[in-house]
């Protein structure tokens, strides 16, 4: 190579598939950098598409020390230039062979969309043929950027399969069906191809802002022309996802009717269906309005409303196997009295005979309770179990609440994690809570912990004051105990099984007092730490 001016080479692009005639281009020329021997760092890669040639792409490979390109006009070639045409690239290129798992990866990550793609592929390539494979490797530093653009053009790839969205066209003309898309890298083709396989003969057309392709039933066109030229009016509608044809409405009552606000998670969501898709689908449009509605208190309603007013066939239901049915939403799932509705999937009311003797009030439902509706299902409803197992008491027959009725929680990670309510929201739940004694009339009350205690009494206390020493409440006896979870906090076995036999002994103690026995005078000693 001499050390004359500009030497420049320009390649036809091809028009047909961008990227596909891109990637030929670059294959010919980097096989002819090589024959002649040009190191990476010493050899300029220039892309650019010219309008001028109807889209062409234009790749050109500048020699060392190159000026910056000009624009339209390369130099003309001097002595040392290498020849424009093709067939000359192909007569002078080496016989340079690479493994097949680099020549996937090199294709795979043409698609990857910047600027120094081919001068960073030409670099894996003159490493390879230099002898040093260590460059395909995701251990390398080139090896692993090289991996990673692959993956990220698999990825495009997938997304366009999923989220590319056909309308079919009004009337008669062809193709049939029509849909816009931008995908992140380029592969049009790759998924022009996947469609092309799927959808048999029916014909179609996917626009993107670089590219478009048509298959009419037998034959796939890749095109690289602007997109809006290719099929009318209607292109401009789909760009603006605003075109729609008959089977959308179905498919949005579709949409809508499976969406179950009790059970969103905005961030499973947002992976299966990332935002930047959402524009481009019809259910997209619809997800922000259902997210809204969900938080705002359709958790538990919204779906079984929609179901409920669908006209649909009867079935036959064999009254042995009727479930009951879940009860109706009541005002309760409708409380706003203080901000923990927000963040919990539902309230969660008491549950028990309403004719019960003795009603539990623990502090708030748990991670499980909030899935469920139901108090006391989880780990310490498990604990809450067997001390009413050794009391003798059957779990049917009592009535159990909570002093707060929103599960209140904060995040760790994927976990929530149970967050002790405030004073504020006590009293915010002590509406409801004033509203099942009143019912239930519980002759009674056996508090877990200090919140329920607090809530019980409407002021906080101290739980050890009133540990085995049952007090009148009106028409009601108070009787304080442990928290089922503290047996859950505590490492020690000896101090579990303390707790849980002292929890028993409470629910016991009221089970005698619920059939009329006095309260016994000396309290029994109770397990230290915190409750
Ligand atoms: N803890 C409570 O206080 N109540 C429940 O319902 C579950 C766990």
């Amino acid at each position: 190579m001499s050390g004359a001016g500009p030497r420049t080479l320009v390649v036809e692009g091809g028009i047909e598939g961008g990227v596909e005639g891109r990637y030929a281009d670059w294959r010919a020329q980097a096989l002819r950098a090589l024959a002649a021997g040009w190191p990476p760092e010493t050899v300029t890669w220039t892309e650019r598409c010219s309008a001028a040639s109807g889209g062409t792409e234009q790749l050109m490979l500048l020699d060392p020390g190159a000026a910056p390109d000009s624009g339209d006009d390369a130099p003309v070639p001097d002595d040392d230039a290498l020849p424009a045409a093709r067939p000359d690239i192909a007569r002078a290129a080496p016989d340079v062979r690479v493994s097949k798992a680099l020549a996937a990866l090199l294709q795979e990550a043409a698609r990857y969309r910047s600027p120094q793609r081919w001068a960073f592929l030409y670099r894996i390539l003159w490493r390879w043929c230099q002898g040093d494979r260590a460059v395909a490797s995701p251990a390398d530093e080139d090896g692993a950027r090289l991996h990673a653009m692959a993956k990220a053009v698999r990825r495009a790839h997938h997304d366009m399969i999923a989220y590319v969205r056909f309308h079919r066209r009004s009337g008669d003309g062809t193709p049939e069906y029509l849909a816009w898309y931008e995908p992140e890298h380029d592969v049009l083709a790759v998924a022009a191809d996947h469609f092309a396989r799927r959808m048999g003969g029916a014909s179609w057309w996917i626009g993107t802002p670089q590219g478009a392709a048509l298959w009419d039933g037998h034959a796939l066109q890749l095109s690289g022309t602007p997109a809006d030229a290719m099929a009318g009016a209607d292109i401009a509608a789909l760009r603006a996802g605003a075109a729609a044809d008959d089977i959308e409405p179905l498919w949005l009552a579709y949409y809508r009717s499976i969406f179950n606000p009790a059970r969103l998670n905005e961030a499973a969501l947002e992976q299966h269906m990332p935002v930047r898709f959402w524009k481009g689908l019809p259910e997209g449009r619809l997800i922000p309005a259902m997210i809204a509605d969900a938080r705002n208190g359709a958790r538990r309603v919204a779906q079984a409303g929609a179901v409920g007013t669908m006209k649909g066939k009867p079935v036959a239901v064999d009254p042995q196997d009727a479930q009951p049915l879940r009860p109706a939403p009541s005002s309760l799932d409708q409380c706003r009295r203080c901000e923990l509705w927000r963040h919990a999937t539902q309230a969660v009311p008491g549950r028990g005979p309403e004719t019960a003797r003795i009603m539990l009030v623990g502090e708030q439902p748990g991670d499980q309770e909030d899935l469920a509706g139901r108090a006391f299902v989880g780990p310490a409803g498990k604990v809450l179990d067997e001390a009413m197992r050794r009391a003798g008491v059957p779990p049917d027959s009592i009535y159990m609440t909570n002093a707060v009725k929103h599960f209140k929680w904060i995040a760790r990670g994927k976990r929530r994690l149970h967050k002790t309510p405030g004073q504020r929201e006590v009293e915010a739940c002590a509406h409801w809570l004033e509203q099942e004694r009143s019912r239930v009339r519980p002759a009674v009350i056996v508090t877990l912990g200090a919140t329920a205690l607090g809530a019980i009494l409407g002021r906080q206390a101290s739980l050890r004051d009133y540990l085995n020493a049952p007090v009148r409440l009106g028409d009601a006896w108070l009787v304080a105990t442990w928290h089922p979870s503290y047996a859950l906090r505590v490492d020690d076995a000896g101090k579990r099984e303390e707790i849980v036999s002292a929890i028993g002994q409470a629910i016991a103690h009221g089970r005698q007092l619920a059939a009329g026995a006095t309260p016994p005078s000396p309290p029994p000693p109770s397990p230290a730490g915190r409750q």
